[in-house]
């Protein structure tokens, strides 16, 4: 199994799509195989990648991850059903894969809900094809809801992005709670990597005060590398490059000076 690392938080908007994405892409730079994985409906990471059009085309001829966690049967001329060798898509960045999202997964709660072990769906899909990656990537949606939960189950790690204001930070201990509760119900060992301060905005009284609060409760988990506001971010974004292809040298020592840590906490050597 590789190192499997998820972007989790029930907060939305904090970051994770941004930071899973350019993650990936660092990885794949720095010479790891990546799978980057959207779990998330919304299908944020999937458009970070690749375009509208792209996408359309390739869910209707090759499927999503909606099929092959068995959403709806996705079949081929041959009759064949959806395989991730085919739902993949290859090198959307240099050495990164994508398996694309649908909105479909919006409703896969209901649709498995008398399924047994749905909550390994993904991996079990994975299986012939995760062992050609050094590195996978898991974007999840702002909950903690079947598609997170596969994520979790296919995870090694997860990390938690969080943005320095109150709402945002007060959710981080139930969050931690339940992934602990999740994880014992199934028996998996899932290392908790830390918290990545992200989306810091300009100074602010209250945005320090919670900041400070974090490093009071979670100390070391704290990364020390903060994530802050930069226009590059949702302008890759929407070219469909990750920032280190921009041309914003703050953001680009920035990001990898996180991602440095965040490697160095899972392990891997680049
Ligand atoms: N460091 C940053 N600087 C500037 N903009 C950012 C930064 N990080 C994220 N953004 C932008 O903020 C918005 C929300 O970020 P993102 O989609 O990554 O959050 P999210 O946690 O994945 O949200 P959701 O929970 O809805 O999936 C996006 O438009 C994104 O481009
Ligand atoms: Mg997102």
């Amino acid at each position: 199994m590789p190192t499997t690392l998820s972007f989790v938080n029930l907060k939305g908007g904090v970051g994770k799509t941004a930071l899973s994405v350019n993650f990936a892409a660092y990885c794949g730079k720095k010479g790891l195989k990546t799978l980057l994985i959207d779990t998330d409906p919304q299908t944020n990471a999937t458009f970070s990648c690749i375009t509208a059009d792209a996408w359309k085309k390739h869910s209707a001829d090759h499927g999503t991850i909606a099929n092959i966690m068995g959403m709806k049967r996705h079949t081929s001329a041959d009759g064949s059903e959806a395989k991730a060798e085919d739902v993949i898509i290859e090198e959307v960045f240099y050495n990164v894969d994508l398996l694309p999202s649908h909105l479909d997964l919006f409703t896969i709660d209901l649709d498995l809900a008398s399924t047994t072990a749905r909550e390994k769906k993904l991996k079990r899909a994975l299986t012939d094809v995760i062992d050609d990656y050094e590195m996978v990537v898991c974007d999840c949606p702002p909950n903690l809801t079947i598609p997170t939960q596969n994520a979790l189950a296919m995870s090694t790690h997860y990390v938690v992005p969080v943005s320095p204001d109150f709402l945002s930070a007060l959710g981080v201990g139930i969050l931690l709670s339940r992934v602990q509760e999740f994880c014992a119900d199934l028996e998996h060992d899932l290392t908790h990597v830390g918290l990545i301060l992200s989306r810091v905005g300009r100074p602010a009284k209250h945005r320090s005060e919670v900041t400070a609060d974090l490093k009071k409760r979670f100390k070391a988990k704290v990364l020390k590398t903060a994530i802050r506001e930069r226009v590059v971010v949702s302008q890759a974004a929407s070219e469909n490059r990750s920032v280190f292809d921009m041309k914003d040298k703050i953001a680009i020592k920035m990001f990898g000076n996180c991602y440095n840590e965040l490697l160095s906490k899972v392990g891997v050597q680049i």
